[in-house]
């Protein structure tokens, strides 16, 4: 049933002429396959579950741009709404009526939301969220977790997940001691490092950002009781709680980890699904705080393009499909289905392997055990997942390529996707 022999000629030719035109090839690190080896291919075409590469090969894809193409990739509904708004413009950089429509669909969802500002990023949004942060308690060290991500910022990068646990920097060149200096940082799913890091900077932390379920070091869920935890420190010591739900948002439930925990932050980013597969990257929180945001307070934030119109609509569509009943009971049935094969093959062919899944995020380990940290998460063998990772892709299955990747599903995926993938996965987990 599968094709291992794919040929990849034109990918490999565009990539290598990429790599003398932008740095590594690639307009993002993960994308260059460093972690995996090999050659990345090259996209030509995106619809449903599955991708098209440049030499006509097909996959069943799992990272789903990674993340927004929670409905499938191209959905009608959204490219219908997309061909609309264009006729009106691309941009306004002024009030626009679809801001209002998804700012209130976000309040709607998100316990912790009652006020939004949209930004172009993920990356954007958390930046942001640091500042507003810092001015609303006058204090200026923050805590995240190790092997979380919160984009690209120098404050951030610290100990930091995604493409950075994936190459396996300590940090960046370039970032000044000084933008980190007020970074600190203590192992996830561990309230005795949190305490700790509070009992010894009194009155000096202004809140504690993470991912609530970490996608970004591989996919590690929170333990029971660390994020009521969490929200207790905060509260006891006078700081706020974030939750970057840039990619938990609207993935693991309609209103994210906070509903489906049913813990509620001060503060919560947003990201990839909300912009329906166009960029975008949103905070909101307490009014409180969020009145604090210019014009309406003084804590400046601004954006050319933020809010702009057909960011607004592919998010308000995206945002509609999602509302249909019974769109996460469906996302955890087949994500399930595929992360408990995966680990049935796994533990059948002999290797040692972990993970888990919550509605659309799934992830696995190769490495024995539970994992509950970004130190847990390095212990699996990445040499192994490599080679899985080709495997796969011979066999028309496009996986995240890095071990420390969480993997995403769509509503667009059906049973007979999970299938085939479970069948490519035991051909190579049985040659590995
Ligand atoms: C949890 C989290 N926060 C922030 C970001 C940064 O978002 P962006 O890539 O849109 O800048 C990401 C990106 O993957 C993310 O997963």
């Amino acid at each position: 049933m599968v094709n291992t022999t794919i040929k990849t000629t034109k990918s490999q030719e565009i990539f290598a002429a990429a790599q003398n035109l932008m740095p590594g090839g690639v307009s993002s690190p993960v994308r260059a396959f460093k972690s995996v080896g090999g050659q990345p291919i090259v996209f030509d075409r995106v619809q449903g579950a599955y991708i098209w590469d440049v030499d006509g090969n097909r996959y069943i894809d799992y990272v789903g741009t990674w993340g927004p193409a929670i409905c499938g990739h191209a959905h009608p509904e959204v490219i219908s709404a997309l061909h609309a708004a264009l006729e009106k413009g691309t941009s306004f950089g002024a009030p626009c009526a679809l801001e209002n429509v998804l700012a209130e669909m976000v309040i709607d969802a998100v316990p912790s939301i009652e006020m939004v500002r949209f930004v172009n990023s993920g990356t954007e949004a958390c930046m942001a969220v640091l500042r507003l942060m810092r001015a609303f308690t006058g204090r200026e060290k923050v805590i995240k977790f190790e092997g979380c991500y919160h984009g690209h910022a120098d404050m951030f990068l610290v100990k930091a997940g995604s493409g950075v646990a994936t190459l396996g920097l300590p940090d960046s060149p370039g970032v000044p001691k000084s933008a980190t200096s007020n970074t600190l940082t203590a192992p996830y799913n561990d309230l005795e490092a949190v305490k700790a890091l509070f009992a010894e900077n009194p009155n000096e932390i202004a809140g504690v950002i993470l991912e609530p379920v970490v996608g970004n070091a591989g996919f590690i869920p929170p333990d029971a009781g660390f994020l009521e935890g969490l929200r207790e420190i905060t509260h006891e010591y006078g700081a706020l709680l974030v939750f970057d739900e840039v990619m938990t948002g609207f993935r693991i439930a309609y209103g994210g980890a906070q509903e489906k925990f049913g813990v509620t932050p001060d503060l919560t980013t947003l990201g990839k699904i909300i912009g329906g597969g166009l960029p975008v990257g949103a905070y909101g929180g307490r009014r409180d705080i969020m009145e604090m945001v210019a014009p309406a307070g003084p804590v400046y934030q601004a954006g050319t393009l933020s809010g702009n119109p057909l960011a607004m609509t592919a998010g308000i569509k995206t945002l509609e499909l999602l509302q249909k009943p019974g769109t996460y009971e469906y996302l955890d049935k087949i994500t399930k289905k595929l992360s408990d094969g995966l680990l049935q093959i796994a533990s059948e062919c002999g290797h040692e392997a972990c993970g888990g899944q919550i509605s659309g995020m799934f992830g696995f380990f190769f490495t024995g055990g539970k994992v509950h940290n970004y130190e847990d998460a390095k212990k699996s063998d990445t040499v192994k997942f490599g080679r899985f990772h080709r495997g796969m892709l011979e066999r028309g299955v496009y996986l995240a390529p890095s071990q420390f990747e969480a993997g995403f599903t769509a509503i667009a995926h059906t049973e007979e996707d999970i299938e085939q993938t479970l069948a490519a996965a035991r051909e190579v987990m049985s040659s590995l």
